[in-house]
């Protein structure tokens, strides 16, 4: 799991916006692996949003990023893996909150909604800042056992 490799992944709707994160990300000192698509030509974003989702569930990345055209797609499927936190952010606050609360570990944007701009700004917002514990790791750990007891079937 290097901590400098983020995943990322998009479907049509969010290929121009990948091409964008995946630069700045580079800038930034990470290492983008790139989970596709490869151009615009209209694809299922379950598809991405599975790849990304499962390889953080899995650990083998510590983060992901995940792009569709309204961000609400790629959620969905996202939360459906055991150990992901994916986070719609639309703006630098949502993105600051996702990580020092919920620690996100899934940052997912809508290409459709964002300016690309403020996507960078909550890309960067998102990588920098730190999970904040105390109080919250007490919730993280209720979601952890939520998921323990769907996979028990209750
Ligand atoms: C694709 O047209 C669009 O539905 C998709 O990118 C996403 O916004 C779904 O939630």
């Amino acid at each position: 799991m290097p901590p400098n490799e983020i995943a990322i992944g998009s479907d049509h709707a969010g290929f121009e916006l990948k091409s964008v994160i995946k630069e700045l990300l580079e800038n930034l000192g990470y290492i983008p692996v790139d989970y596709g698509t490869e151009d615009s030509c209209s694809v299922d974003y379950p598809d991405y949003a599975f790849k990304v989702s499962e390889a953080v569930s899995k650990g083998v990345f510590r983060r992901g990023i995940l792009i569709c055209g309204t961000g609400l797609g790629m959620s969905i499927v996202a939360n459906k893996f055991p150990g992901v936190r994916a986070t719609l952010c639309h703006d630098p606050y949502t993105a600051r909150m996702s990580r020092l609360h919920n620690d996100s570990n899934i940052l997912v944007l809508g290409g459709r909604v964002l300016d690309s701009e403020v996507a960078c700004e909550i890309v960067k917002v998102w990588v920098e800042t730190p999970f904040e514990g105390g109080r919250h790791l007490r919730r993280l750990e209720k979601i952890r056992l939520i998921e323990e007891k769907i996979r028990n079937g209750v």
